[in-house]
């Protein structure tokens, strides 16, 4: 086991620059779009901690900030089937909620997590993410805010884990070959 993050990772994607710099540009986007609204903003963690940090701070509206945790099993051949291990403490009925994900794959887990959100009545839902593989879309799921379209790679940093690992690397970047699963392979079948 390398004592440096840094030492596993084989190529930067985005500096910790780049990301602040365009999660300032949605924030600015998101203050625009949702002005006098109060929205909801749910934080899906523990992936989207560092975004909802920077994000919420580029806001310059009112908002309400909660939390969801949800964990993902399944296959790549296989649907995905999610559960929800922590839900919102605060109120979603009529409210204008904002998805806040660090990245989204093959869909499932927003797909899931929208569906149950919309039971609840909200007055409007959409999905803000930072990192967006288009590649492997299954569920009929796009984002109404992505911050970066990125290769069809197993990435980590900047929140991002494998195996609960690299989430505080302040950087966006792909583990060196042997060290992470092939894509297409799921989070889950690996933790
Ligand atoms: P989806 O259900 O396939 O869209 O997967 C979304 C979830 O899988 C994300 O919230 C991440 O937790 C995880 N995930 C997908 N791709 C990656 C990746 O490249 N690195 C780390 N986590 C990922
Ligand atoms: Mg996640």
């Amino acid at each position: 086991m390398s004592n440096f993050l840094e030492e596993d990772i084989e190529k930067v994607l985005f500096s910790h620059e780049q990301l602040e710099k365009r999660i300032k540009e949605m924030g600015e986007k998101i203050s625009r779009d949702y002005e006098g609204k109060y929205p909801l903003l749910i934080a899906i963690l523990r992936g989207a901690i560092m975004f909802i940090a920077d994000l919420s701070r580029a806001i310059t509206i009112p908002i309400n900030l909660d939390f969801m945790v949800c964990t993902r099993y399944g296959s790549k051949d296989q649907p995905g089937r999610v559960r929800i291990l922590k839900d919102l403490e605060l109120s979603a009925q009529g409210r204008h909620l904002l998805i806040v994900e660090d990245v989204i794959d093959n869909g499932d887990t927003l797909f899931y997590l929208s569906n149950t959100l919309k039971l609840r009545k909200p007055a409007s839902l959409k999905i803000c993410t930072l990192f967006d593989k288009p590649y492997r879309r299954r569920a009929p799921i796009q984002a109404d805010y992505s911050g970066f379209i990125i290769p069809d790679r197993f990435v980590v940093g900047f929140g991002l884990d494998y195996k609960e690992k690299y989430r505080n690397l302040p950087f966006l970047g792909t583990l060196k070959p042997g060290l992470c699963r092939a894509p297409g392979e799921t989070a889950e079948e690996q933790k």
